[in-house]
């Protein structure tokens, strides 16, 4: 039933492309966040070109419906506010009044009747404080308010399904509630959990949490959907009573209800809050030195060993963390609308995606204690191939960890150093991903990761650099010192005339002789000659310099096209171009290793190529990608040809062609989604503007 009635839906929508009948604030994404936490926890409202909150499920950023229901009855009368349930019983639709989102939450005003109903979706961004950001968990608050200065009996109800522990709807699953206490909550996990594996991209194991604060006029109920939520829509409170007959999680669907009496209201009510989140234990395992394999456990365990006590902590902090959230918010809108309000539109819908493909763990020492000195940020490669902490997609994030605390930039190199300093890694170059399935870290000792040689290599030297740049922090500079040295002798050899190979475009094929990547390893020498001036070894900082000064005189003979208008996509290929934002790397470490000319040459050239939804990749395809866009207007010489990236980006992010999360792989013609690309943390790389 879900899935006919969803499928339904949408081809309704392709066929009829629908003026939305709310404000929409700052625009109308393909699709709003509601819980974006973790690879797992990552629930959104596919709108499309316009679907409100009960128009549609929520859904997994793979498009699998995660039901997550929400009725208001109003002097009796009940309306549906979230979701698109079918119930035999008797209610309405509230109608949406606004949809608005910020970095971290997402608002929707529902008229109920003569009550106007506030849900506000909070997925925390908590990058200073890592129990908090560990914890997998997101709110929903509703407050009413009348609208017409009478008193009105308003009565509360949200229920989630099972579709929350696997993505596979034929599966077990069994559950239980606490039910006495100050929190009223539902856990439900697989009957037969598989631990460290994912169907259809979900995880198999671990459970997943529905709360409430037990206040006064909290109910609770667990049932068939129809069963539960038909209690609600005729009685305006669950029966607190318990379903125990275990079953697959499309059998009755089972869901977990909630309910408040938020009593006679008038002028806006405290809000109601509503937890939901997903634990499991461990997190990953990882490759260690000699071979073996390490769990990885979450970070906020360390201070939460118990379900029960992460749950209370989290509800009982909401209104804290809304004015964190507030503050955060109001800071990226600050420094975003310097640039522009298109751009600070697009930085606020990247935020709670960027971070919810990460991970923060510790390990145990050998007596079961928490390491709390070895911290470790794992990310997901969402939707390109689940890879883990994939070298050439923490790089276009980077800015994101840049911009709010480098020292989660570190933690996520911290894997990938640690993992080829023990020596198992057998490539001259920097390794790819740390493994080609999440959640096992379990390294590539064959040496047969995706290939990147140049790409990786550049890239871990550019954000180490960066980071001891940015923090002072010089420990991964010593600590790693023969493996970023190992790696700068590669660029030596094969990043000036770079050999037939994939760059991190890798959709377009191998090419050899890329411009834009000889770029990468050229700034790659270049970091290197920093580093080995901060390491002491002033001899050796000169040489790599010289060597990085003379590759570039080289290269631009090499790469300039027959007219001397652009950079080629490739040496020799006159016609050919592409976007060259590699050099982002050269102003970030503020290497200046490539002359002015260069960066106003390409400024002027892009101010002639766009299309209408942007400027295309390169010359072998009309599709782009938003986070090079935007890597390209940050070192962009001329205002108008920075905002014509930006607006590209966010004229895509709002065209309605598509209903997944937001996507960085479309076609600057037709502004359709390219490939499938979607969810991705390369989208924190949107921040690049801010950390120049
Ligand atoms: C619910 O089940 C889980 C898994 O079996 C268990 O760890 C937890 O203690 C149970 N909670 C309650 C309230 O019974
Ligand atoms: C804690 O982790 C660090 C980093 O991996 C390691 O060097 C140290 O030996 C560990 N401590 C214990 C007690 O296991
Ligand atoms: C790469 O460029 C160099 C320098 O122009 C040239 O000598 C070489 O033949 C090119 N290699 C390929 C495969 O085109
Ligand atoms: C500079 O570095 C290159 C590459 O490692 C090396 O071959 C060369 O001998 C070095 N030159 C000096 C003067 O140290
Ligand atoms: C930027 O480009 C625009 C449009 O071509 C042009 O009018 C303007 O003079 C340029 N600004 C600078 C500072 O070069």
């Amino acid at each position: 039933m879900h899935l006919s009635s969803f499928a339904a839906f949408w081809l309704l929508l392709a066929t009829v492309v629908r003026a939305i009948s709310w404000t929409a604030t700052p625009f109308n994404p393909s699709s709003i966040p509601l819980a974006v936490r973790t690879p797992y926890l990552s629930a959104w409202l596919p709108q499309g070109s316009g679907a409100a909150l009960n128009d549609a499920w929520a859904t997994f950023w793979t498009g699998m419906i995660v039901g997550w229901a929400g009725f208001v009855k109003v002097d009796g009368a009940a309306y549906v506010f979230m979701g698109a349930p079918s119930v035999p019983a008797t209610f309405s639709k509230a109608t949406q009044k606004s949809s608005h989102f910020t970095s971290t939450q997402s608002i929707f005003v529902l008229s109920a009747g003569p009550v106007d109903l506030t849900v506000t979706f909070l997925s925390p961004v908590e990058p200073d404080d890592l129990v908090k950001q560990s914890i997998p968990f997101a709110y929903m608050a509703v407050s009413a308010a009348s609208t017409d200065g009478l008193s009105h009996s308003v009565q509360v109800y949200s229920d989630i399904s099972a579709e929350w522990v696997s993505g596979d709807n034929s599966l077990n699953v069994k559950w239980n509630s606490t039910t006495t206490g100050s929190i009223l909550t539902h856990q439900v996990q697989l009957a037969d959990p598989a631990v460290l594996t994912e169907i259809n991209d979900h995880t198999q194991y671990g459970s997943a949490f529905y709360s409430t604060p037990n206040i006064e006029g909290a109910t609770f109920q667990t049932g068939a959907d129809v069963a539960v939520r038909a209690q609600f829509i005729n009685n305006g409170k669950l029966a607190n009573t318990l379903d125990t007959n275990f079953r697959a999680i499309s059998n009755n669907w089972p869901v977990f209800g909630l309910a408040h009496d938020l009593g006679t209201i008038t002028s806006a009510t405290t809000p109601v809050v509503f937890s939901v989140g997903h634990i499991r234990d461990p997190a990953l395992t990882y490759i260690i030195a000699g071979g073996g394999t390490q769990n990885r456990n979450l970070y906020f365990l360390s201070k939460f060993p118990t379900s029960a006590a992460v749950v209370s902590s989290f509800l009982g902090d909401f209104t804290a963390a809304l004015s964190r959230a507030k503050t955060f918010d109001g800071q990226v809108q600050t420094d975003a609308s310097k640039i522009s309000a298109d751009y600070a539109s697009v930085v606020a819908l990247s935020i709670r995606q960027a971070f919810a493909a990460t991970e923060l763990t510790l390990s145990k020492t050998s007596t079961g204690a928490f390491n709390m000195s070895d911290i470790i940020l794992f990310m997901k490669e969402i939707s390109s191939d689940g890879n883990v902490n994939t070298v050439d997609v923490i790089f276009p994030a980077w800015p994101i960890f840049l911009y709010t605390n480098p020292a989660l930039g570190k933690y996520l190199l911290e894997g990938l150093f640690r993992y080829q300093a023990t020596g198992l890694y057998p490539n001259k170059w920097s390794v790819h991903d740390l493994g080609s399935s999440y959640p096992k870290a379990l390294g590539h000792n064959d040496g047969a990761d995706e290939a990147m040689p140049v790409e990786e290599s550049g890239n871990m030297l550019i954000m180490a650099l960066s980071y001891a740049q940015k923090t002072g922090d010089h420990s991964h500079l010593t600590r790693y010192a023969g493996l970023l040295d190992q790696w700068t002798q590669f660029l030596i050899a094969d990043s000036l005339i770079p050999a037939n190979q994939i760059s991190t475009d890798d959709f377009a094929g191998s090419l050899a002789n890329q411009t834009n990547l000889a770029i990468k390893g050229i700034v790659g020498i270049g970091a290197m000659s920093k580093i080995a001036a901060i390491l002491g070894d002033t001899a050796q900082s000169a040489n790599y310099s010289s060597i990085a000064t003379s590759y570039v005189t080289q290269w631009q003979k090499f790469s300039a096209s027959t007219t001397g208008a652009h950079l080629t996509l490739s040496y020799g290929d006159s016609s050919s171009w592409g976007l060259s934002y590699n050099l982002f790397g050269d102003k970030l470490l503020k290497l200046n290793l490539f002359p002015a000319s260069i960066y106003s040459e390409q400024t002027a050239w892009y101010q002639t190529h766009a299309n209408a939804f942007g400027v295309p990749l390169d010359t072998r395809h009309t599709y782009t990608k938003t986070d090079w866009q935007l890597f390209t207007a940050a070192i962009a010489t001329n205002t108008t040809t920075r905002d014509i990236f930006i607006s590209a980006v966010k004229k895509w992010a709002s065209d309605g062609q598509n209903n997944g999360p937001f996507g960085d792989l479309y076609d600057t013609v037709s502004g359709a989604i390219a490939v499938g690309f979607r969810a991705r943390p390369v989208v924190g790389g949107h921040l690049a503007l801010l950390v120049l």
